[in-house]
């Protein structure tokens, strides 16, 4: 696996990711998606809602609103308890996450289910230096609240704060009952988000992996209470299956069951799917059972009656609910981490090759005149017929091998090249990025197998 070091130099280089605020010296921790960053999001955002949507069991969309009364975040806990316990050093005013800082020390530790107090006495009692300071002396830890505050309108005092989501999952609990009653559907069904949210975290950084602002796929699924952990294995093995049969090695991959002291207040089961990245397996995909809690929450302060009656039994209860939630940026990253390689060829030469799944693949394919002043016409014809459903790319600059290195370097599965036979036969050569190896096809014929090929 190539260093994130190498990773950042090459999103910056081949136009997925920028450095946010870049010409103002930057702003930390904010990224910028470019022309291949947004495809490769927009792809990935397309696979999860047809998987988990479209094609899931019984699943709807919602897209609901960054900015939500805040009595849902007093509901839902978030004013209460959404917070990272912070610790400072008063040498270098460095403030850190405790729990990482247990972690850093001795991965061994589960700082999760402790106390503040805890946490303060492990540190000092196993005399962790800061690591910019190099001394010991901390200041009790403190709770933090995560989440962003800003003011709606035009004045700023308290009854006009708002708070910018810290997920999305809650935008659909507010939705149960609008949901049941326009879809009509019956329990166990499931509703799917796509959007962005927003955490203060302490301690950003690893690249995309933990930023401040970023973008989750979250599905709730409600179930009928009791059948909560059946559906808990049935999305944890549908989550494993979307990443391996896009391409995710298998030995990268690892299920991480939450310990029961270590579970979240509303959770009676939670696991993480982690991936192994350049600094070791970390968080890629949470999935909690979080039982009836959030419809609860949301009846009690709300008022409004959150229940669901079994047509068929007549009984009436607050489902129970199962979430598999990850982040788009995420799943971005081990995307190029999975698939980004220095191939050597042999003979001293290698290439930089990003094996990606075609369905996600910035491009479908290139299409390449051989000799510019001789097939450009016909090469642009096959372009403008392409992009009409694939996002497809034209390069006529260089020679053909420095062209294919390019494309392989960006994952584009396919290259089309159109040369002296395609005038004659209307057929082009057409080069897989993986194998190197080429065919010929006719022009007629591209249409469809491209769309065969992306097929996911
Ligand atoms: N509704 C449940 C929830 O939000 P979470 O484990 O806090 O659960 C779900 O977040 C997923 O969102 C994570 O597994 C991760 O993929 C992504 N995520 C969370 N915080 C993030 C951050 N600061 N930066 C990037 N992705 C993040």
């Amino acid at each position: 696996m190539v260093t994130l070091d190498y990773l950042v130099q090459y999103a910056k280089q081949t136009g997925f990711i920028f450095q946010g605020s870049e010409i103002y010296g930057g702003l930390a921790n904010t990224w910028d998606y470019g022309p291949l960053g947004v495809l490769l999001k927009n792809n990935i955002k397309q696979a999860w809602f047809k998987k988990f949507v479209r094609q899931g069991p019984n699943v709807v969309g919602l897209d609901s609103s960054i900015l939500l009364n805040t009595e849902v975040w007093k509901a839902s806990g978030h004013i209460g308890g959404f917070s990272d316990p912070l610790i400072e050093n008063k040498t270098s005013n460095q403030r850190y996450r405790a729990d990482k800082l247990i972690l850093e020390h001795d991965p061994t530790q589960k700082p999760d289910g402790w106390t503040l107090e805890q946490m303060y006495q492990y540190i000092v009692d196993n005399k962790i230096k800061d690591p910019v300071s190099g001394t010991t002396d901390w200041l009790p830890i403190r709770k933090f609240n995560m989440m962003f505050k800003t003011f709606q309108g035009v004045v700023e005092d308290t009854a006009s704060e708002v708070y910018l989501r810290p997920e999305t999952a809650q935008g659909i609990f507010i939705n149960f009952k609008n949901l049941v009653r326009t879809t009509r559907k019956k329990i166990p069904f499931g509703v799917g988000q796509i959007g962005k949210s927003f955490r203060n975290e302490i301690t950003p950084g690893n690249f995309i992996f933990r930023t401040r602002e970023f973008e989750q796929m979250e599905l709730e699924f409600f179930c009928k209470p009791g059948t909560e952990l059946e559906w808990f294995n049935f999305w944890l093995a549908y989550m494993q299956k979307f990443l391996t049969d896009l391409g995710i090695r298998p030995e990268y991959l690892r299920a991480e069951p939450h310990a029961k002291e270590a579970l979240s207040h509303y959770s009676n089961a939670t696991t993480d799917i982690e991936f192994q990245y350049p600094w070791g397996f970390d968080e890629l995909w949470g999935l909690a059972s979080r039982t009836s809690f959030d419809l609860t929450q949301h009846q009690n302060l709300s008022k409004e009656d959150m229940s669901y009656l079994d047509p068929e039994t007549n009984e009436r209860y607050i489902p129970y609910v199962v979430e598999p939630a990850v982040g788009v940026e995420r799943l971005l990253l081990i995307f190029l981490l999975n698939g980004l390689e220095e191939e050597q060829l042999g003979e001293g030469d290698s290439r930089q090759l990003l094996k990606i799944h075609p369905a996600l693949a910035p491009y479908k394919a290139a299409i390449l005149p051989l000799v510019k002043k001789e097939h450009a016409g016909k090469a642009n014809e096959i372009y403008d017929m392409l992009r009409e459903n694939f996002d497809v790319v034209y390069d006529e600059t260089q020679n053909i091998g420095k062209r294919y290195r390019r494309q392989d370097a960006i994952g584009t599965p396919f290259c089309i090249t159109v040369d002296h036979q395609t005038m004659e036969d209307n057929t082009v050569t057409l080069r897989f990025r993986d194998s190197m190896e080429q065919i010929r096809l006719s022009v007629d014929e591209l249409e469809n197998f491209i769309r065969k090929a992306v097929k996911f």
